[in-house]
């Protein structure tokens, strides 16, 4: 199978889907796309945002010439994966909030999910409450300021601890919370500084072992990496470079929208 694995997200949240891919695949060819002149993802409008991904994401597989999709984005796939999967012609893995192994793993049943506004008041993010943690209960918190602190990090910045203290201070409204969903896939990229900022000890649990392991189910054999993968960016500057390059990207390439 020719081509690499197109790695998706608004900005550089993927780059924790591409680590978990890495592990898994170590010698898959992938390419990485971010569509960060519209960071944030997690304030827009639907509508707009599965029009945006839609053209963004049919434009980055089309310019990569990947084997399969991998929208490392919550906020893109609680909303619009359906539409890509009707869209595009190659396999798309998507990411969602890891509800179900968080529901699992809790001893008090009591779990917190933090993402952007957007994903937690999504219907599809309801839906798997429902499926999977009926039995919990669920504080959903929307973080969208630590997507900011996860670029500032990557672009070689130290996080604002304040920050993350404010955006984490109602999930320790609840005593007996013991397991924190990480449903943005900027999150763990802090997962340092959130746990340093924690007032107690807890799991935090994201989907990129997961979603790493679906995609290696989907593409059965990849073309082998040669080099550094290729990016793409619809506003590519010097610090996306950095933080691309630390994953072993090249320099990104001005991804355009027809
Ligand atoms: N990394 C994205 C996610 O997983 C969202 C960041 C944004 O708001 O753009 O939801």
């Amino acid at each position: 199978m020719a081509g690499p694995i197109l790695v998706f997200d608004s900005g550089v949240g993927g780059l924790s889907v591409v680590a978990a891919l890495r592990e898994r695949l170590p010698r898959a060819a992938l390419a990485y796309a971010c569509d960060n002149a519209m960071l944030p993802y997690g304030r827009r409008e639907d509508a707009w945002l599965v029009r945006r991904i839609l053209a963004v994401c049919e434009a980055a597989v089309r310019t990569s010439g990947c084997v399969a999709l991998v929208v490392a984005c919550n906020t893109a796939s609680t909303l619009a994966l359906d539409a890509l999967r009707e869209r595009l012609r190659v396999p798309v893995v998507g990411t969602v909030p890891a509800i179900k192994p968080a529901a699992a793993l809790s001893r008090s049943g009591h779990i917190g999910l933090l993402a952007t506004s957007a994903t937690v008041a999504r219907p599809y993010t309801l839906r798997l409450i429902e499926a999977f943690a009926a039995h919990c209960t669920v504080r959903r918190v929307a973080a969208d300021s630590l997507v900011r602190e996860a670029e500032r990090q990557l672009a070689g910045e130290p996080p604002d601890v304040a920050v993350i203290e404010a955006a984490l201070a109602p999930l320790w409204k609840d005593p007996a919370l013991d397991t924190v969903v990480l449903g943005c896939t900027h999150f763990p990229l802090l997962r340092d500084a959130l746990a340093t900022a924690a007032p107690r000890e807890v799991a935090w649990v994201d989907s990129s072992d997961a979603i790493a392991r679906r995609t290696a189910q989907v593409v059965a054999g990849v073309a082998t990496s040669t080099g550094p993968g290729a990016s793409l960016a619809t506003a590519p500057d010097a610090v996306l470079a950095r933080a691309l390059a630390r994953f072993g990207f090249a320099r990104p390439q001005p991804l355009s929208l027809d």
